[in-house]
């Protein structure tokens, strides 16, 4: 399955941004405590994004890991890249497609993550192979992304304002099923953990900056919602009147982010 699908680093730091803002729970200490990332391992972040998981096991190791950080798309690596300068750390962030061969030796690394990134693989059973197959004996994958009860609230209120089918999003049908089902077969141990993180938004508006950053023409996801601007424009409308009853009716906008963590070992 082809998936086309966009990340624009202006919306994924935005998102980034409101869950810190608005979210009564850090995923970052969620995914430190899981993985207790150590000094002198090898570490490789597929999807890295801006990398944002790579600094936060810099951070966590003081510099002392080897990370490498692997993404397609250039926008984000040059982010990364300037944060790396700016802070001084020693982070190889790459170009890696996840849906082609990785440019590694067979046991490379002691751990690979991957944060809402992976489960975009277009063949489930070559990626998650070949992250199986730079990995040390007894290292580990960690892979994050949706579950299928995330954000309930956001999708209702998408529902009611389009009376439309949301499109199937690809992290949250597969994450539980498909991807779990693949790592399990690959790896020799898998867990799945959890993450529960409410978002309360004290007004509308930067709820509608969360739909902007999920649904912007750039993410090519949601593109059977609208056509062009102008019908962009027009659905944001509908979703921002219908966020707005709902704020008067219950005093605040609460979405709840459920996130699932697999961990398996090779
Ligand atoms: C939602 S972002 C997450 C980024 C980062 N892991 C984070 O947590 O902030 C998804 C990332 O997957 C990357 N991505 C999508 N398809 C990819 C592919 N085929 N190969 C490598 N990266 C890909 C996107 O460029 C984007 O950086």
């Amino acid at each position: 399955m082809e998936i086309n699908y966009q990340e624009t680093s202006k919306d994924l730091l935005t998102r980034i941004d409101i869950h810190e803002t608005y979210g009564s729970a850090n995923i970052d200490v969620w995914t430190n405590e899981l993985l207790q990332p150590q000094t002198g391992m090898d570490i490789l972040d597929v999807g890295c994004g801006a990398g944002k998981l790579s600094f936060l096991f810099d951070d966590y190791t003081k510099g002392g890991a080897k990370i490498t950080g692997g993404d397609f798309s250039e926008e984000l690596l040059d982010k990364a890249r300037a944060k790396n300068k700016e802070r001084g750390s020693k982070i190889d962030f790459v170009f890696l497609d996840f849906n082609k061969r990785f440019d590694f030796a067979d046991n490379t690394f002691d751990l690979c993550t991957s944060a809402f990134a992976i489960y975009y693989a277009s063949n489930l059973d070559f990626t998650f192979g070949e992250a199986h197959r730079v990995l040390n004996r007894g290292g580990r994958l960690f892979v994050s992304g949706p579950l299928p009860e995330n954000k309930q609230m956001f999708y209702e209120i998408i529902k009611e304002a389009t009376n439309a089918t949301i499109p199937p999003m690809p992290g949250s049908s597969r994450f539980k099923g498909d991807i779990f089902n693949t790592i399990d077969r690959i790896f020799a141990k898998t867990e799945l953990h959890k993450f529960e993180n409410h978002l309360t938004f004290p007004e509308v508006a930067p709820f509608i900056d969360y739909v902007r950053a999920s649904l912007s023409e750039d993410r090519k996801l949601w593109t059977s919602m609208f056509n062009g601007h102008d019908e962009y424009e027009a659905l944001i409308g509908k979703i921002t009147d219908v966020a707005t009853r709902w704020f008067e009716r219950d005093g605040k906008l609460v979405m709840t982010k459920v996130v699932g963590g697999i961990l398996a070992t090779k």
